[in-house]
């Protein structure tokens, strides 16, 4: 039996908990044009309605807009060291708020507390790393060819930026854009997803006790209005840069709304990590890192392992071996301290892994461990058993779609021409993880992959240092690494006439 054996009641430091947007340093409840509206956030663990917030609108959102438009006008100006010193301020304010951060994560999104307390210092890493990253943005001198000339770069930060962020990581995906948007220059403008917002007003109260100004960081509340924030936030002129972390499908209706207005874009999309383990890899390495791969976050990652290629001298032993580790994890609410797996955060997400599951035994697929929602658990979340198949097959759905839940299924394969072959037979590319001792076929498989990212022998691709983003489907922009930054300025020319 698992319970849910904290509540928001526990949060230390009730401010963390404003339960409004934010806007131009005024924290807003719902709006008359709004019709007052609101809407709720439930733990999928329990389903309990955990807090009430302002169903934020478009009006709304173009107010936000002009306070970060504004704002922009003094922010710029902040020297990079300033913008640093802020950066790192909200950084130690993370780590010093760490347990009440994680609380709120697991209370609204499911995942356990352990991956939550990880969640938050993983957030809080990319505070730190623009805030060194802020200080090495410089231009350079070229040599003219008119000796006439003068020519320099430098570069700038490119205005107001819109941060869209999703629900499976509702703190590590809003850092890893404004980190870089702040750290830059740029005054932000953030629409945290409906299902996770507590964690993004949690976040938003320390970066203002951290001494970010008003109106360089606005947050709109929204579930159901999302659609109408979305395109304003796309069309309107005074926003020149949107990042967004979702799906392939939004992504596409995003560029297509923000092509009005010429907006530079980053989209980190969908994602349909190959996971590869090839007969020389060490046994333990390839169960640790599939588990963390695929298990992590109850399934519900970007990067998450959703075709798992094994070669055929190990498939059957690697297929026991992973079951028996599955048998083992716990599936419960999150903030129980023996959960490995907790609720997924969507009821749609159990019915797509229904729909993959069912898919695959209609093709041939064994499922021989789970296969389906939980049984009575003592709450009335979202539980999904940790699931295998065997003998998946390139026709199923899984092979095509995420399946975004702790379901994994096992493909055979016999040569490495074949499984990059198979690994590439997809429109999206973001992970990927091989598992092999041989480093020479790291390589060349690695170089061999349609994807933005590869791990190789480890089962997480997070690192604020590395840059990540995809290629195909799953968008272009990278967010982190020394890249990260880029994305948010804009390089400037100057020619200067030297002839006397
Ligand atoms: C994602 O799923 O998009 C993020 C994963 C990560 O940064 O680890």
């Amino acid at each position: 039996m698992s319970t849910q054996e904290k509540s928001l009641q526990d949060i230390q430091n009730k401010k963390l908990l404003p339960n409004k947007g934010l806007i131009n340093g005024q924290w807003l409840a719902s709006s008359a044009s709004s019709g007052n509206s609101t809407f709720d956030v439930v733990d999928p663990a329990t389903l309990d309605v955990l807090a009430t917030l302002p169903e934020m609108d478009k009006h709304d959102t173009a107010t936000a807009v002009d306070a970060a438009f504004e704002a922009f006008k003094s922010f710029k100006k902040t020297t990079a060291r300033q913008r640093a010193r802020m950066l790192r301020k909200w950084s130690d304010l993370c780590h010093e708020n760490a347990e009440d951060l994680a609380l709120i994560m697991t209370l609204e999104n499911g995942k356990t507390l352990a991956e939550s307390k990880g969640e938050v210092v993983y957030g809080a890493s990319f505070l730190e790393w623009f805030a060194t990253q802020a200080e090495m943005v410089h231009g350079e001198v070229v040599p003219p060819a008119n000796l006439n000339q003068r020519i320099v770069t430098f570069k700038q930060p490119i205005g107001v930026a819109a941060c869209l962020s999703p629900w499976n990581f509702p703190i590590a995906m809003i850092t890893r854009k404004c980190g870089a948007a702040l750290a830059a220059g740029c005054t932000t403008v953030w629409k945290p997803a409906g299902e996770t917002p507590l964690s993004a007003l949690a976040l938003a109260v320390l970066a203002e006790e951290a001494g970010f100004p008003r109106g360089s960081i606005n947050v709109i509340t929204s579930l159901t209005t999302v659609a109408e924030v979305g395109e304003e936030l796309c069309r309107n002129p005074k926003v020149h840069k949107l990042s967004f972390t979702g799906s392939t499908r939004v992504g596409k209706l995003l560029m297509q709304q923000c092509s009005s207005t010429l907006k530079k874009l980053s989209l980190e999309l969908g994602g349909n990590s190959p996971f590869i383990v090839f007969d020389d890899a060490k046994m333990s390495t390839a169960l640790d890192a599939a588990i963390l791969a695929k298990f992590r976050n109850s399934g519900q990652t970007c990067v998450t392992a959703n075709r798992v290629f094994v070669q055929a001298g190990i498939y059957d032993e690697f297929a026991k071996q992973l079951t028996e580790r599955i048998k083992k994890l716990k599936v419960g609410a999150g903030t129980d301290s023996d959960t490995f797996v907790g609720p997924l955060t969507h009821e749609r997400a159990v019915k797509k892994a229904m729909s993959h599951i069912d898919d695959a035994k209609k093709h041939g697929g064994q499922v021989v461990y789970g296969g389906g929602p939980m049984g009575d658990i003592g709450l009335k979340g979202y539980f999904f058993q940790p699931t295998v198949i065997t003998c998946m097959k390139q026709e199923m759905l899984t092979t095509r779609e995420e399946t975004f839940a702790p379901v994994v299924g096992l493909y055979k394969f016999e040569t490495e021409e074949e499984v990059i072959e198979l690994a590439n037979d997809c429109d999206v590319g973001l992970g990927s993880f091989v598992i092999t001792e041989n480093m020479a076929r790291s390589w060349r498989v690695a170089e061999a992959l349609e994807v933005g990212m590869v791990g190789v022998n480890l089962g997480m691709l997070s690192a604020c240092e590395s840059p990540f983003g995809g290629v195909k489907g799953s968008g272009f922009g990278r967010e982190g690494g020394t890249q990260g930054i880029n994305e948010y300025l804009v390089v400037k020319s100057m020619l200067i006439n030297v002839a006397n």
